[in-house]
């Protein structure tokens, strides 16, 4: 009898550019990027979030290529007098794919509550695009031992009403507050592996099977150091990135890092 070949882990690496870059910059990032990405494994699944002004041109810039383009914010009306409000068919026509909902600077500077965290993830869903709901406690509830009982909160918000059949086009990136950003600490394996394991059981709980599919990714002072460690986590099914991959040079190292890391684990 022959040995079953190895399942391969699709394994998801993200990343927000958040408020930076220019149009030609973008454009640099998008054309590196677009040259390299045929060499980077087809089990590492990539995606990059620019800005909304930037959304149209680096689709146009990846379209040949296998790397999603999504944003990193919608509104969840369909249309109307919101004014600065951008709506998930906009970001459609764009060219996203995926939309982050949630961050935590979304959170703690724009009024992002578990409401509008919910009711964006619905109309990402309505939009057939896919939701990438960010969730991930402060420090204090940390302190307080409270922080698994506020991140599976967070989850359970976003995702009611959501139906199973949904479910599968959720992503969810456990995203602590204090490691993200200048002066953040990256989680250690433990603190991820542990959180990961408590969301994983609440998706199941909830979703039975199609919650074990849900890609959970890891976010938050991610870089060369630890990616592959934390990439090779139980529960951890991608990695998304700031500042570490704000050069399409820091990204492609990190999507070749953890392309060996994951590479070959069964299912
Ligand atoms: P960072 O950002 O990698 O720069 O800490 C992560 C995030 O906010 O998703």
């Amino acid at each position: 009898m022959s040995a079953s070949p190895p399942v391969e882990r699709t394994f998801w690496l993200g990343t927000s550019w958040k408020m930076t870059k220019s149009i030609a910059e973008a454009a640099k990032y998008a054309d590196e990027l677009a040259a390299a990405v045929d060499d980077i494994p087809n089990h590492v699944e990539l995606f990059v979030l620019p800005p909304f002004t930037m959304i149209s041109l680096v689709a146009q810039r990846l379209a040949h290529t296998r790397v999603r383009v999504g944003a990193q914010n919608a509104h969840w009306a369909s249309s109307g007098a919101y004014t600065g409000e951008v709506s998930t068919s906009m970001v459609a026509e764009a060219g996203a794919t995926i939309v982050e909902i949630g961050h935590s600077e979304r959170r703690a500077a724009f009024g992002e509550t578990d409401t509008t965290v919910n009711l964006k993830t619905k109309a990402v869903l309505s939009a057939g695009l896919r939701p990438l709901v960010c969730v991930g406690e402060p420090w204090e509830e940390r302190e307080f031992g409270t922080a698994s009982e506020y991140v599976v909160r967070q989850v359970k918000v976003a995702l009611a009403g959501i139906p199973a059949h949904d479910i599968s086009r959720v992503m969810v990136a456990y995203e602590p507050v204090w490691a993200i950003g200048d002066g953040g600490r990256p989680a250690t394996a433990s603190q991820v592996r542990e959180m990961h394991s408590i969301i994983r059981a609440a998706l199941v709980d909830r979703y039975g099977e199609a919650g074990e599919a849900v890609p959970l990714l890891y976010g938050g002072s991610v870089n060369q150091d630890n990616a592959a460690e934390l990439a090779s986590q139980e529960h951890v099914d991608g990695l998304f990135v700031g500042r570490a991959a704000w050069t399409a040079d820091g990204y492609l190292s990190l999507a070749r890092l953890v392309a060996t890391t994951v590479q070959g684990v069964s299912a």
